[in-house]
């Protein structure tokens, strides 16, 4: 097959959809890769290391022409999307509900689209899952960001000069990017608090060094679904959830915060009055800003001050670590197309697999997830 490699055109994506490594190995496997110039220089790839792995450099447009599977991190452009041939297989990340006209449009000319952020987390696709992956590496970069915009260090330093105290830090969301963001900062010398709704978290937190506080009542109990992700709370819970904080918030010096519900708004857990009430010079690290935030000044790119407290709102923060991102990205993706039988005269993939079934959004001019 020809596998073509695009170069990102969104304003904060520093990742590449294939590294070298993997370029080398679709080669080896019989595949012939294309990729567009520079594709790689924002994750430190250069065209040289990519034609000594065996690829060709092109034109986006010779690409969109000659590929059968496009890799890519995120979806094509309005302008991208008119240049897709028909009967292209297209994998990408795709957020089926904030894309429904690119769907349509792909759709119309019989692309078949998967959306990698749908593989299920089940343990036979561990290694194509690109949410871990990429939250992993975003937890870390968080307190990394954190660290530099504090005024402060974050470990313990006994001084000729006098002792300094370790900084306190609270990590809103206990899942893939809060446990992370948990390990690094208790790494970095500092004293680590980790909350969320799902109390099977406690445990893990607690194993990392953390602190765990959390609002246990009934509903806390039923919180998870059975794919292990948190519900959404109701107003009650949320309200207790809210004195829990502002109580705790009154010692932290830096919140990173990680709290999502898939498909849905980001729940709002940091709110004015408790931004109001902390110290001059804390920090507040958003990782869900892109989804709506959980704190209530964040903004998508922008580094917010109130009251000398800081808000700082990266997009993308694994783009911020490209080259372990794009590396980490490209292994997914060529995990997820072993799953191919390119041989096959029929079709490549197998309907029934689930973990195809999961992620085809369409194919052959039907929309089979909506
Ligand atoms: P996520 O990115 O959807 O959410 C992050 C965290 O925020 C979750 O722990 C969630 O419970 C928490 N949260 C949601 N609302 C909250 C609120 N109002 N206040 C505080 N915290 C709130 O979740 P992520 O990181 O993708 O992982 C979710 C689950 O999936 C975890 O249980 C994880 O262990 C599991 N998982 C399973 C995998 C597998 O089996 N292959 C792979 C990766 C994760």
């Amino acid at each position: 097959m020809i596998i073509g490699v695009l170069k990102e055109k969104n304003k904060y994506e520093n990742r590449v959809a294939a590294s070298p490594d993997e370029v080398k190995s679709y080669v080896k496997s019989g595949h012939q890769v294309i990729i567009e110039k520079s594709a790689g220089l924002p994750s430190g790839f250069n065209d040289a290391s990519y034609k000594e792995s065996g690829a060709s450099i092109h034109s986006s447009k010779e690409i969109f022409n000659k590929a059968q599977i496009l890799i890519k991190i995120q979806l094509p452009n309005k302008e991208e999307l008119a240049l897709v041939k028909s009967n292209t297989v297209l994998i990408s990340q795709v957020q089926t509900h904030l894309n429904k006209d690119s769907i349509d449009f792909l759709n119309k000319k019989k692309v078949s689209i998967f959306a990698l952020e749908r593989i299920p987390r089940i343990t036979r696709a561990q290694n194509m899952d690109i949410l871990s992956s990429q939250a992993n590496l975003a937890g870390y970069h968080a307190v990394i960001d954190a660290a530099a915009e504090f005024n402060r260090v974050l470990p313990m330093f006994m001084t000729a000069a006098g002792k300094i105290n370790p900084a306190n830090v609270l990590v809103v969301g206990a899942g893939v990017a809060g446990l992370q963001a948990i390990a690094t900062a208790k790494r970095l010398g500092a004293i680590v608090y980790g909350t969320d709704v799902r109390s099977a978290s406690k445990e893990q937190v607690e194993s990392l060094g953390g602190k765990f506080v959390m609002v246990e009542d009934k509903e806390s109990k039923d919180a998870e679904t059975s794919g292990g992700y948190a519900k959404e709370m109701s107003a009650e819970y949320q309200k207790k959830q809210e004195a829990l904080l502002a109580d705790t918030l009154k010692n932290i010096d830096i919140i990173i915060c990680t709290a999502q519900i898939p498909g849905r708004k980001a729940p709002l857990v940091i709110k004015k009055y408790m931004i109001e009430n902390m110290k001059p010079g804390s920090v507040i690290v958003d990782l869900a800003v892109e989804s709506g935030g959980n704190c209530e000044y964040s903004q998508v790119g922008k580094i917010v001050n109130k009251n000398s407290v800081k808000i700082v709102g990266h997009a993308n923060v694994p783009g911020r670590v490209a080259s372990n991102a794009s590396s980490l990205f490209s292994k997914n993706i060529s995990n997820f197309l072993s799953l191919m039988n390119f041989e096959s005269k029929k079709s490549f993939y197998d309907l029934k697999d689930e973990i195809i079934k999961s992620t085809l959004v369409c194919a052959n001019g039907k929309i089979l997830i909506k």
